[in-house]
């Protein structure tokens, strides 16, 4: 599956070693950050240090490049890079980082003139930014064309998990997905479908699939555009596809409340009930390999944290091989304190549904092609 892409080592004999060799290496640091712009999870930052350790041990000289929000093509001091720079300061002293990659328009235009700046006075390049790398911009997919080029340590991995979940999982093999929008994830849901042995559906998203059964769902979040594919997907799964069998959320007049699968007029579902989350819990328990992607509720607000707290526990106590989706669950995840609990956390949240849809990214078939492109 990365046979085909040039590892580090390929990097290092193509240049004839790496002293003194100056390599770019495209992180994804695109990390959460509070009001002050203070970094609220380094997460990012710490998974490219393999990498930027193999080829400083090794004596090249490396800068590093990322994207931080989307200032969408102009300098906005609100995505400045600088804390960025001076935690990886302080995680890998003597590591030079570009300014934010996305204050530049050539960036997310892909164009020619971007990619050639980037490339002045480089010998290789290296892209580790798995999380970025469905973007088809242009420090993922332009310097391959014109430096010798590899994958880093942490794209490595990422795809060797993700794709390894496609083609040869443990069986059982359960997918749990949440979120707010089935539109994101319809095609992921109909690839996932072709693999797994069953799939587990909590998260706004289930208010579709309740829509799409004809059961009344009150307020709640629902996509009425996407109610005819969940349908069909419903009608067509070959596969147990388990809907939540309760709801928690807030009444008419804003109370707390819990009901089974038709709710009432005025009643917004925010969470997945007791009953669901033992019953996803036990699911879980069974299987040998778990794929989570998406809270099961609004987790943010204490009350509807239990469903997502309930699932995030089943995870790590699993015995199975499990994979978490990156962002909104690794998060949980991380509030919960239970992120060292899971066998991999992905770095990546919509580059890890598209892997798993595709079986490949704009990043790594530029890799792949390398020069002949
Ligand atoms: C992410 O946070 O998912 C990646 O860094 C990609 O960011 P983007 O969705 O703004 O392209
Ligand atoms: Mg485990």
């Amino acid at each position: 599956m990365t046979a085909s892409i040039p590892t580090l080592e390929d990097l290092e004999g193509e240049l004839g070693g790496l002293a003194g060799k100056r390599i770019l290496v495209r992180t994804d640091f695109n990390v959460p950050l509070d009001e002050h712009g203070g970094i609220t999870d380094d997460f990012r930052i710490r998974a490219a240090l393999p990498t930027l350790q193999w080829l400083t041990a090794r004596g090249a000289s490396v800068v590093t490049a990322s994207h931080l929000g989307r200032p969408h093509g102009k300098p906005d001091p609100k995505y400045s890079i600088e804390p960025v720079r001076r935690r990886l300061a302080e995680l890998a002293p003597g590591i030079e980082l570009l300014e934010n990659l996305r204050y530049d328009a050539g960036e997310e235009g892909n164009s020619p003139e971007f990619t050639a700046q980037l490339v002045a006075g480089i010998d290789g390049y290296v892209n580790d930014a798995f999380g970025a790398s469905h973007r088809a911009h242009a420090s993922v997919v332009g310097p391959p064309r014109f430096v010798p080029s590899a994958m880093g340590r942490l794209l490595q991995r990422e795809v060797e998990v993700l794709l390894g979940l496609r083609t040869s999982p443990k069986r059982p093999f359960i997918a749990v997905l949440g979120g707010a929008k089935i539109s994101d994830k319809l095609g992921v849901v109909e690839a996932l479908l072709d693999v797994v042995d069953g799939l587990v559906i909590g998260g706004a998203m289930a208010f579709t699939f309740f829509a799409a059964k004809g059961l009344p769902i009150g307020d709640s979040l629902c996509e009425p555009d996407q109610v005819d594919a969940c349908a069909r997907l419903l009608e067509a799964a070959t596969k147990p596809m388990h809907l939540p069998t309760d709801i928690t959320g807030l009444d008419a007049d804003g109370q707390f409340a819990t009901w089974g699968t038709r709710l009432p007029d005025g009643a917004k579902g925010l969470d997945i009930g007791p009953g669901s989350a033992a019953e996803f819990a036990d699911i879980i328990a069974e299987a040998r390999t778990i794929f989570w992607n998406g809270p099961m509720g609004m987790f943010e607000d204490e009350r509807f944290a239990a469903g997502t707290r309930t699932v995030a526990e089943a995870v790590a106590a699993a015995k199975g091989f499990t994979v978490v989706g990156g962002g909104d669950s690794a998060a949980a995840l991380a509030e919960f304190g239970l992120d060292d609990d899971v066998d991999h956390v992905s770095t990546g949240g919509g580059a890890s549904l598209e892997l798993l849809e595709l079986g490949d990214l704009p990043g790594l078939a530029a890799l792949r092609e390398g020069r002949n492109q």
